[in-house]
């Protein structure tokens, strides 16, 4: 099934050494091979029938390679998020300009203050989007958020965050009622109906894959989770991203697909 024709992606920027991180998974980002890493997503993306946008890089945001975290797209519409993270916030002046290429104003909607909102916290199934409630973003953010789906006949439900930083750091969907869960996620009620696929504690970092018109990109280094996804019959793709987890960033962080 073909679902996205467009993704867009930001350039590391060299001031990502100073990414936020809690540290999870230590070390400094290697720059190098971050930007290698970068090549390596974009031509992997390139494999799945989508046209990539590739903006540059942004010095002022360490953060902004993770471009899910600004905006959130829909069928119907993009919403310019307002990250809950201080240094991050700016970042949602930036994707604005890069969403104008591809959506009219008035199918552009915006997350406002008091409202933090996270992509990262946003899981899309089908018109049903999960939000995660988080240290990014809060119940505003998210009541606002259905507040603008409503208005395009979709909908919202929030999942409340005990341990992870996102909602997609650690519950996935992979279309096709398959749903990778790891942690908090695995016994919570919201995914019963779900065909869920229960992440190995020392794999966890792997809850977090992309699905991008029926292949799954998976990160390097996560045996199991790369023999679920293809025992579910995923054609896939594998794609190393250590740099990325010094910063709790994985797959979906560094792309918007639409
Ligand atoms: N380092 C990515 C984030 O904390 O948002």
């Amino acid at each position: 099934m073909k679902k996205f024709n467009n993704v867009i992606v930001r350039r590391p920027c060299k001031a990502m050494v100073e990414g936020i991180t809690s540290g999870l998974y230590p070390g400094k980002p290697d720059y190098e091979l971050a930007l290698k890493q970068h090549d390596d997503y974009i031509a992997a993306l390139k494999q799945c029938d989508v046209e990539v946008t590739v903006l540059e890089a942004d010095e002022r945001f360490p953060d902004s390679c993770f471009v899910e975290d600004p905006a959130v797209i829909t069928r119907a519409c993009a919403i310019i998020a307002n990250p809950g993270a201080e240094s991050r916030n700016g970042e949602k002046v930036e994707i604005l300009k890069a969403i104008q290429q591809f959506f009219p104003e008035d199918k552009i909607e915006f997350i406002q203050e008091p409202g933090k909102l996270d992509g990262g916290d946003v899981m899309m199934v089908g018109d049903h989007f999960y939000v995660g409630l988080s240290a990014r973003t809060n119940e505003e953010g998210i009541r606002q958020f259905g507040e603008i789906l409503g208005k395009y006949g979709m909908t919202c439900s929030e999942v409340k965050l005990e341990e992870v930083l996102h909602l997609k750091t650690g519950v996935n969907y992979l279309e096709n009622n398959n749903m990778l869960v790891s942690g908090e996620f695995v016994e919570k009620a919201d995914f019963a109906k779900y065909n869920k696929v229960q992440i190995p504690e020392d794999e966890a970092y792997a809850a977090n894959c992309i699905w991008v018109n029926d292949t799954v990109i998976v990160p390097e280094g996560y045996p199991a989770v790369l023999a679920a996804v293809q025992g579910l019959g995923y054609k896939t793709l594998i794609v190393d991203t250590s740099e990325y987890r010094k910063l709790d960033g994985g797959l979906s962080c560094l792309s918007l697909r639409f």
